[in-house]
C-alpha cells in the first residue's frame, strides 16, 4: 500500500488512541491547532527508533552519537539545500526555541525583538518569558498576493526600538511561505544596514511544496552568515517533536565561539532516542518525506478551494510549505473571536489569529496534517458554522 492510501485509511478512533495532544480534546472535537501531523513518523526513523530500544540505548548522550547527529545534519543541508556547513558548526539541542532564547541572551538585556507578524506564537512567548518586549512588524502582501517583508517599516521599527535582534521564519509559520532568495537577499541587506543579528528559524525547511525551494538564510550572503544564526529540526519534517533533538547551525565566529564553549553543551539536554530518529530522519531517502509533502500540498489546496469558494470574502493563504493555513475572516462577516467560535459550534479547535499577533485579530490558523476524509469533515464543519451563524 503507498503511503497515501495508509493515511487515507486512518480514522478518527486510530488517531485519538495514539493519545497525540492533536486527538486529546473530547470527541467529537477534532483538533486543528498543534503542529503535529497524524501520520506518524517515516518507517525508516520508526525502525532507528525500535532499534535504539532493542539496544536499551537511554543512557547520558553518549560523544560518538552526537558526532554522527552533527555529520548527518551536514550531509542533509548539503543534499536538500547545497548549503555546505561543518559538522562542528552544528549543535544539537532540544529543541528551536532554546536556539531563539540562546540567542535573545546574546543581545543587551532588556533589548527589544523584531518579528514580523502574523508569527509562530511561541516567539511571543518565549520572548516574553526572557523580559523582552516585542516589536511587531505587519508583513504585507506582494502584487501576487503572497505575504511578504515591509522591509522599510522593519528598517524604521529596528532604529526606532533600538532592538539587537530580528525573528525570521523561513519556511514562513504560518503564511506558509519559502522565501525567495531576491527576498532574503533584499532582507539581509536591511539587517546588515541596521546592525541586527537574525534569529533564523528553518524548522520547516524539510516540507517545501513542488515549485518551490528552501534557501537557508545564512547561504545568501557572508553578511547574513555573519549576522545569523539558524535553528533546524526533524521535528516537523518527520513528525518527532516529542523527542526533543533541533539542531543550531552557526556560521560566524561569535556563534562558534560561544555555542563551542558551552558548558556543559545543550547536546546533553537532547535526547538519546531523538539523536538515533535524527540521524535516521536526516539520511532516510526513501520515498516518505516527498508523499508526505505532496499529501499536505493536496490538503493546503483543499482547505483554499473550498474555504474561499463558500465563505465570501474569506482570504486563505496557498502555502508554498508547510501545512498551515491562515484564513482571515477579517471580510467574511465572520465572528468576532472565531476560534472560540469554531470551537463551540464547529467542534474544531484553531488557533485564534490573534496570538500570532495584533494583525491576527480576526482570523484563523488551521494545522492541516490530517487524513483527507477528516480534513473534509473538518472543512465542512467550519464552512458550515460560518455560513449558518
Ligand atoms: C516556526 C516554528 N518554530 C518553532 C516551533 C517549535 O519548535 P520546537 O518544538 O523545536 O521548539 C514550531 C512548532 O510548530 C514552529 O512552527
Amino acid at each position: 500500500m503507498s503511503f497515501r492510501a495508509t493515511f487515507d485509511n486512518l480514522t478518527a478512533e486510530d488517531l485519538r488512541a495514539t493519545g497525540a495532544m492533536k486527538w486529546s480534546l473530547p470527541a467529537p472535537t477534532i483538533g486543528a491547532f498543534v503542529a503535529e501531523m497524524d501520520f506518524g513518523t517515516s518507517p525508516a526513523v520508526q525502525a532507528a527508533l525500535v532499534a535504539a530500544v532493542e539496544k536499551g540505548c537511554f543512557g547520558y548522550t553518549p560523544d560518538p552519537l552526537i558526532r554522527e547527529v552533527q555529520d548527518a545534519t551536514a550531509e542533509r543541508l548539503l543534499r536538500a539545500h547545497e548549503w555546505r556547513v561543518e559538522p562542528s558548526d552544528v549543535h544539537p539541542v532540544p529543541d528551536v526555541i532554546t536556539v531563539f532564547e540562546q540567542a535573545m541572551a546574546q543581545t543587551s538585556a532588556g533589548s527589544p525583538v523584531v518579528i514580523p507578524t502574523p508569527s509562530y506564537m511561541n516567539f511571543f512567548n518565549a520572548a516574553a518569558t526572557a523580559g523582552r518586549r516585542v516589536v511587531e512588524v505587519p508583513m504585507v502582501l506582494d502584487e501576487a498576493g503572497r505575504h511578504t517583508w515591509d522591509l522599510d517599516a522593519l528598517a524604521a521599527a529596528i532604529r526606532s526600538s533600538g532592538a539587537e535582534l530580528v525573528v525570521l521564519c523561513n519556511p514562513h509559520n504560518p503564511t506558509g511561505r519559502a522565501h525567495t532568495r531576491a527576498e532574503l537577499e533584499a532582507f539581509a541587506q536591511v539587517m546588515t544596514d541596521t546592525g541586527v543579528r537574525v534569529f533564523a528559524d528553518e524548522i520547516w525547511a524539510p516540507l517545501v511544496h513542488a515549485g518551490h525551494r528552501h534557501i537557508p538564510y545564512a547561504s545568501v550572503s557572508e553578511q547574513a552568515a555573519e549576522h545569523s544564526i539558524t535553528a533546524i529540526s526533524t521535528s516537523k519534517g518527520w513528525n518527532i517533536p516529542g523527542l526533543k533533538c533541533a539542531q543550531a547551525v552557526t556560521t560566524n565566529d561569535r556563534d562558534r565561539e560561544q555555542w563551542r564553549n558551552m558548558t556543559p553543551p545543550l547536546a546533553h539536554r537532547t535526547s538519546t532516542i531523538g539523536q538515533a530518529a535524527t540521524i535516521a530522519a536526516y539520511r532516510d531517502q526513501s520515498d516518505w518525506l516527498p508523499e508526505v509533502t505532496a499529501y499536505l500540498e493536496e490538503n493546503t489546496a483543499l482547505v483554499h478551494d473550498q474555504v474561499v469558494e463558500t465563505i465570501p470574502g474569506a482570504r486563505v493563504t496557498r502555502p508554498e510549505a508547510t501545512y498551515v493555513s491562515w484564513i482571515d475572516l477579517r471580510e467574511a462577516d465572520a465572528p468576532e473571536d472565531p476560534a472560540t467560535f469554531l470551537l463551540e459550534r464547529a467542534g474544531v479547535a484553531v488557533t485564534d489569529g490573534s496570538q500570532c499577533g495584533a494583525v491576527g485579530q480576526g482570523c484563523i490558523r488551521m494545522t492541516t496534517a490530517m487524513p483527507q476524509p477528516i480534513l473534509r469533515e473538518v472543512i465542512g464543519r467550519v464552512t458550515s458554522a460560518l455560513r449558518t451563524r
